[in-house]
């Protein structure tokens, strides 16, 4: 049984990014099964998953920044501190032939997800509702009032200290 299911629980009513979300899910499933027949091919999948996040988080750092968000806003902090994470399991199994911390992160990056997606992703899913903001054309049909400066926080109170937020898959 995976370690993460999608259910209600996950669901922004927000079309693209849930979507995205169910692949994640699927595919961190995919990567704890394979990994049940062989760290190579469990290493495979998870090499998958590594690659739809960065397309992941790449797009919500994309959206966040068209719609008035820092590029070094806590929330695109948090991506970048754990695909880094992600990026390392990859390196210890490949040249140091470790695979302990790809056994480990999986079940820690299915926790991490669901707190992420509960706060931080609901927030921006909140934020692009609000604002009526179009992924397909970057169109804004109901933009907030001119700020002075970028966004920084999150948003929803969800701003985690970054030695939290790199805890995410670390504790190996
Ligand atoms: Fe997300
Ligand atoms: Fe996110």
């Amino acid at each position: 049984m995976p370690s993460l299911q999608w259910s209600d629980e996950l669901a922004l009513a927000h079309p693209e990014m849930d979507h995205t979300h169910q692949e994640f899910v699927q595919l961190l499933g995919e990567a704890e099964d394979a990994l049940l027949q062989s760290k190579e091919a469990g290493l495979a999948r998870y090499e998958a998953l590594v690659a739809h996040t960065v397309g992941h988080f790449g797009q919500e750092d994309r959206w966040m920044v068209a719609t008035g968000f820092a590029v070094e806003n806590c929330h695109s902090s948090q991506h970048h501190q754990v695909l880094e994470l992600m990026k390392e399991v990859v390196r210890l199994a490949k040249e140091k032939d470790d695979y302990g911390p790809l056994t480990r992160v999986l079940p820690e990056l299915a926790n991490w997800f669901t707190q992420h997606a509960q706060t931080m992703d609901a927030a921006l899913a909140s934020h692009l509702q609000q604002i009526g903001f179009d992924p397909a054309t970057g169109s804004i049909a109901h933009p907030l009032p001119t700020q002075a400066d970028p966004v920084t926080g999150c948003g929803g109170g969800s701003c985690l200290p970054a030695e939290d937020t790199a805890a995410a898959g670390t504790a190996a």
